[in-house]
């Protein structure tokens, strides 16, 4: 018995050295790929922290401490075979409790409206696949987005099921919302390691304009603290309030201006006292200086909500500045169900969306179910997708806007629309 151990020890410490020493003749004979390794870039993302007409702004993650990373990219023209430019990207290091990560941002400026470039990510040795993104024209004909409510998730195969088929589908979006409350546990990085993997196949395609929802703000084991992992992770507009930078921002994509607002005052609150008067003064002045035809306004908390717990201070703060700059429509989040209301001024009904804005409750594209959000007296369609996950696509063409709601698998719950100079303006 003991011979028997003795020998077996003896074929262990052989088997060890001798993969020890093919690694160190690896890593002689092959540097770079040995490099690569840890070098090679995930979680690359799309977003625009500038004008979607002119550039792209493209996000990476790489595990090594890479000081160096790069974006290639090209125009893509018929039979043509363009230069590819390189741009060195800058690096960020961002803390977590799974240790140290290196954040490489680029923007690309100075492109053409409404055309088609493919870029790759990384750097000699270590270079990503490439992957395609298109400008916004000057004047798009139409506009197609997505919007997709709560993603947080005990599993994010879920949220990756919504979002892939929901891409699938409309194939023809130029990019999507996710209304905050992308994950569970916003500074447990492991969460945004699953929703990144998730989200792979789409991020690289199309921009992601994120909103921040309460559960940015949660720390393992309930502690809160500003949303540090989502402005570090997702390059946006730094137009917003000075202690809101990166998580408040409006922009605009052709006829339509977008602005989005953080509703969490009981968890940032106590960083940033004055969040709400930040955020009502740089409301009056963002949407009176809006120039576009429409205007969208999105908040995760809704004014007029379908969970128990109203939301009475946001909706003193944002709501009479919505209806005074009339946005048409404000979409909401966190209460985990699809529903909208007439187009209200006031808390009152109006004749037509001209006259008030319609509030529009996008549902949940995770797993997390609410069976006690139901349908309230402001609401004029109400659905509780407790059988499968949701989300919404809008479309402007032709001087209308059209909402649709579909479920996961692609069945449609709601469909209406509003058109610019019309007495009776919604139809379903
Ligand atoms: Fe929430």
């Amino acid at each position: 018995m003991r011979r028997v151990k003795s020998l077996w020890n003896g074929l262990t410490i052989f088997a060890f050295l001798a993969g020890l020493l093919a690694a160190l003749v690896a890593s002689v004979a092959f540097p770079s790929q040995m490099a690569a390794a840890a070098d090679l870039p995930s979680h690359i993302t799309l977003t625009w922290a500038g004008d979607p007409r002119t550039t792209q702004t493209i996000a990476w993650k790489t595990d090594a401490l890479t000081q160096d990373g790069q974006v290639q990219y090209w125009a893509v023209l018929p039979g043509k075979t363009e230069e590819r430019q390189t741009l060195p990207a800058q690096v960020e290091r961002v803390d977590s409790n799974w240790g140290t990560l290196t954040i490489h941002t680029v923007t690309l400026t100075g492109l053409d409206p409404g055309s088609s470039y493919a870029y790759r990510v990384g750097r000699e040795g270590a270079w990503s696949e490439p992957y395609q993104f298109t400008t916004a024209p000057d004047r798009p004909q139409r506009l197609k987005f997505m919007i997709f409510g709560d993603s947080q998730s005990i599993n994010y195969n879920t949220w990756r099921t919504t979002l892939q088929q929901a891409y699938q589908a409309n194939q023809d979006a130029a990019f999507f919302i996710n209304m905050g409350d992308l994950v569970d546990v916003g500074q447990d990085y492991g969460q945004w390691d699953a929703w990144f993997n998730a989200s792979q196949g789409v991020l690289e395609n199309i921009p992601c304009m994120p909103l921040v929802g309460n559960h940015e703000t949660y720390g393992p084991g309930g502690k809160l603290a500003m949303p540090a992992l989502f402005t570090a992770q997702f390059k946006l507009p730094l137009n917003g309030p000075a202690g809101l930078k990166g998580q408040v921002y409006s922009f605009d994509y052709g006829d339509i201006h977008f602005v989005m607002l953080d509703t969490q005052i009981g968890e940032e609150g106590r960083f940033v006292p004055d969040m709400l008067e930040q955020q009502k003064r740089w409301l009056e002045q963002d949407l009176a200086a809006a120039q576009q035809k429409w205007k969208l306004v999105f908040l995760h908390r809704a004014p007029y909500n379908n969970k128990a717990a109203g939301n009475e201070a946001i909706k003193a703060a944002f709501a009479p500045i919505i209806e005074q700059y009339h946005a048409d429509l404000v979409f909401t989040a966190h209460d985990h169900v699809y529903a909208h209301t007439p187009p209200l001024f006031g808390g009152t009904p109006a004749d037509s969306p001209s006259q008030g804005t319609i509030y529009v409750a996008t549902g949940r594209s995770g797993s997390k179910t609410y069976a006690d959000s139901i349908a309230r007296e402001w609401n004029d369609f109400f659905y509780n997708p407790q059988d499968e996950p949701n989300y919404l696509t809008v479309e402007e063409e032709s001087n209308s806007l059209t909402v649709k709601a579909f479920k996961q698998s692609g069945s449609l719950i709601d469909t209406w629309r509003i058109t610019k100079g019309q007495l009776a303006e919604v139809s379903n």
